[in-house]
């Protein structure tokens, strides 16, 4: 099975990706986990990616293209996979669909711009899992710490207000064409399109996972 989570920043992509990959037993690849990975690394790719991120613009689609298709060649995603926070631009989704990925399933994760910033502001993050959680409507077991391994979580250096409403209009500029773009892929009959899914994201998280 080979799933695209499609939503603004804080929609509960993250979140979702984390019931959906343990259910289908599909990897999830999060692009902007694998850049936050090669910002702590300390790459060069994480060097010129962690100003971009920080500042809320997108990464350039040729780094990311290649990133992706690297990773959907490894062993572990013969089953399929699951993309978070990808195809984030057209040419993104033009180059999956070059390469012949075919996707069954596009769900969307829909919340209004207003519900976003009270997200971030909430959320914390176990940097070496990507698992999310939020102070008041997704909190860990313990105050502070992941509930699988105990480390500490810490907030994005993108969860900054002024840099969740630039992330919000990028995605507005660039990402949303793709509900578009995916919706009417799934109209056109052909037997390869993925079947598009929507679903409302202002709802408890485990209503939201049921209903995805
Ligand atoms: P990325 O990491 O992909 O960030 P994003 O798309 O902005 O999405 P988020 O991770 O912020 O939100 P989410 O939808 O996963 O929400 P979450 O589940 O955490 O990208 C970061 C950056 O990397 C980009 O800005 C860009 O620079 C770069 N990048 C990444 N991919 C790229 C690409 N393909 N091309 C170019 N550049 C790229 O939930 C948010 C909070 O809400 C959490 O606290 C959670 O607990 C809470 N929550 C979740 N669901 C609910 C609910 N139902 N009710 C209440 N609270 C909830
Ligand atoms: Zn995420």
């Amino acid at each position: 099975m080979k799933l695209i989570l499609l939503g603004a920043p804080g929609a509960g992509k993250g979140t979702q990706a984390n019931y959906i990959k343990e259910k289908f037993g599909i990897p999830q690849i999060s692009t902007g986990d694998m850049l936050r990975a090669a910002v702590k690394a300390g790459t060069p790719l994480g060097l010129e990616a962690k100003k971009i991120m920080d500042a809320g613009g997108l990464v350039r689609d040729d780094i990311i293209i290649g990133l992706v298709k690297e990773r959907i060649a490894e062993a572990d995603c013969g089953n399929g996979f699951l993309f978070d926070g990808f195809p984030r631009t057209i040419p993104q989704a033009e180059a999956m669909k070059e390469a012949g990925v075919d996707i069954d399933y596009v769900v969307e994760i829909d919340v209004p711009d207003e519900t976003i910033i009270d997200r971030m502001s909430g959320r914390r993050v176990h940097v070496a899992s990507g698992r999310t959680y939020h102070v008041k409507y997704n909190p860990p077991k313990a105050e502070g710490v992941d509930d699988v391994t105990g480390e500490p979580l810490v907030q994005r250096d993108d969860d900054k207000a002024e840099t969740v409403k630039k992330r919000l209009d990028v995605y507005h500029e660039q990402t949303e064409v793709l509900v578009g773009f995916y919706s009417q892929m799934a109209a056109s009959g052909d037997s390869k399109a993925p079947k598009y899914v929507k679903v409302n994201g202002v709802q408890a998280v485990e209503t939201v996972r049921d209903q995805v």
